[in-house]
């Protein structure tokens, strides 16, 4: 291709291509949520069926500053207002050209297809700055390493979030569930066999809000914070290990606790503790709010799919907008859904 006026010339260390893609996908926390911020051990699910795609070009509008870039949103639309996203996201591109060394003028424009509801605590915020960040390495035709990709997609969580634990930008790249503590990240053994159903209440969860409600909460009150993260850590430490013994059972009961602990620090809705109560009417193993809370969605264990089905169509009955299903275990490979 011919470059544009402001990329030619002087001594080049990228090479720029027609265009660049990047893709991510959802999440979703099993356990652990917030206490996670506080170096609590955190357990996240990928959700391979929400996918965000970015694609990056270089634009033929004149050319402009380091963080000039348009970003238009096709597919399901951010619900947070859009300037306060195009600002972070045209972070990324100021915070990529940092890192690499690429020094292009010209404005980029970027097209990001989202099928992630956003505030609904599945990733959608994290998702879109790794499919960008990854939309303009292969725009320039670099090859990042995971840790420069993580920095890159964290600087833009942490503008959103406040302060990320970075759960979302390691999950929303990975292809297998997510452990993370005290910043250090492991993937944990899978040994039970189910299907996670997730219940989209159709209320926008403010995770921003919630994690700046906590933070205040537990500077006014430092026993309750000692005694939130004894109790999270504990349930999510426990968890992990139902999880390797392949004890489903067990494992839904460490949620039902979970949901418990966030519902008593006043991140869950009156509309979400209906949608668990009706979960696990329908039978799942466990059921409990998901993510920052304040809204956002349920996420309950089936033991079958034909569980998962029945908690999936009650919980619709039940005025969920939508359902999502995430099979694990020998479900997983046998290639239920
Ligand atoms: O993006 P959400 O709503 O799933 O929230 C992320 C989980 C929190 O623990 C609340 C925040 C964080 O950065 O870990």
């Amino acid at each position: 291709m011919t470059l544009p006026a402001s990329v030619q010339g002087g001594p080049k260390n990228f090479s720029v291509r027609q265009f660049g893609m990047g893709f991510a996908h959802g999440k979703i926390i099993l356990l652990g949520e917030h206490a996670v911020v506080y170096g609590a051990p955190a357990l996240a699910l990928p959700v391979p069926g929400l996918t965000v795609t970015a694609k990056a070009v270089l634009s033929s509008r004149p050319s402009g500053h380091p963080g000039d870039a348009t970003f238009t949103m096709a597919g399901i639309v951010p619900a947070p207002a859009p300037v306060e996203t195009g600002e972070t996201l045209r972070r990324i591109v100021v915070d990529f050209k940092k890192t690499t060394g690429i020094k292009v003028d010209t404005p980029i424009d970027i097209v990001i297809d989202s099928g992630i509801p956003a505030g609904r605590g599945l990733g959608s915020s994290a998702a879109c700055a790794r499919s960008v960040v990854l939309a303009l390495a292969d725009l320039f035709g670099r090859q990042l390493n995971p840790g420069t990709i993580f920095d890159l997609v964290q600087a833009a969580e942490n503008l959103t979030h406040g302060r990320a634990s970075g759960i979302d930008t390691l999950a929303t790249g990975s292809s297998t569930p997510v452990l993370l503590t005290g910043g250090v990240t492991r993937e944990p053994e899978v040994e039970i066999d189910g299907i996670f159903v997730i219940g989209d209440s159709g209320e926008v969860g403010r995770t921003n809000e919630a994690v700046g409600m906590l933070r205040r909460r537990f500077q006014r009150d430092p026993q309750a914070q000692e005694e939130f993260l004894a109790r999270v850590s504990t349930l999510t430490s426990l968890a992990v290990r139902d999880l390797a013994d392949g004890q489903a059972g067990n494992f839904g009961a460490r949620m039902i606790a979970c949901h418990a602990a966030l519902r008593e620090a006043g991140l869950s809705t009156d509309r979400i503790d209906t949608l668990v109560g009706v979960a696990l009417t329908a039978g799942s193993l466990g059921a409990k709010i998901s993510g920052g809370g304040l809204g956002g969605c349920v996420i309950a264990l089936a033991d079958r799919p034909e569980r998962a089905q029945e908690i999936s169509s009650r919980l619709l009955g039940a005025g969920a907008e939508r359902t999502w299903t995430v099979p694990v275990g020998r479900f997983a490979r046998h290639g239920h859904s």
